[in-house]
């Protein structure tokens, strides 16, 4: 069994990146897409899985380097669990992350049928063209008024459930070990435990 030395992170996303570098063991090296000039791909799956495993698979293919791609979102139930697989797009259309935020606190105070919420993130991992693991982790929560300057996105309104502080209140190391990315990248480490040196 070969044994993976390096990993490109499959996300041009600071925030994500650096979450999903610090769960990668330390000795392993790891790639940004940006270092290599490759640009992201258009996300055209309907759910978080298909667009995790087009990315991977793209930057697999361009760089040829084992690739572990996130595809992540909040979904809030009186939205219909919008803005879920277009959480990125969302912050395209209104103008950023604290505008787009501003509109969740809105239709959410509108339409008053609670505050629940979650945020899920598909990991998939491209170890070759006949090995790809992909694992999901979701974390329920709710949606607060806007409170944090830490993490990225739309943290600053989402607590999760058994806490009382928002993921930009918290630090970020308490944060990072109970994500949906946390969750996801434990399942696929019994996996491919094997393959890491
Ligand atoms: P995509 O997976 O690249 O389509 O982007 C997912 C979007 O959801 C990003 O724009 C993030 O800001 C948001 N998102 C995903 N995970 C998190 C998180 O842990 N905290 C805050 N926002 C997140």
């Amino acid at each position: 069994m070969y044994k993976i030395n390096k990993i490109l992170i499959g996300t041009h996303n600071k925030g994500k990146y650096k979450e999903i570098s610090d769960l990668l063991p330390r000795n392993v090296v790891k790639i940004s897409p940006l270092s290599l000039g490759i640009e992201s791909p258009e996300e055209t799956g309907k759910t978080f899985s298909e667009n995790s495993l087009l990315k991977a698979k793209f930057f697999y293919e361009k760089s040829n380097i084992v690739t572990l791609s996130d595809d992540s979102g909040l979904e809030v139930e009186c939205l219909n669990n919008e803005p879920g697989i277009y959480s990125s797009r969302w912050a395209d259309e209104f103008g950023g992350f604290d505008n787009a935020m501003t509109e969740i606190l809105k239709r959410v105070k509108k339409i008053n049928k609670g505050t629940k919420a979650s945020f899920t993130s598909s990991l998939t991992i491209y170890l070759d063209n006949k090995k790809i693991i992909t694992e999901i982790g979701k974390i329920n929560g709710k949606i607060s008024k806007k409170k944090g300057l830490n993490g990225f996105g739309y943290d600053p309104i989402f607590i999760p459930n058994g806490h009382t502080k928002t993921f930009a209140e918290m630090e970020y190391k308490d944060k990072l070990l109970i994500d949906h990315r946390y969750i996801a990248y434990k399942k696929l480490e019994k996996k491919i435990k094997n393959y890491i040196q």
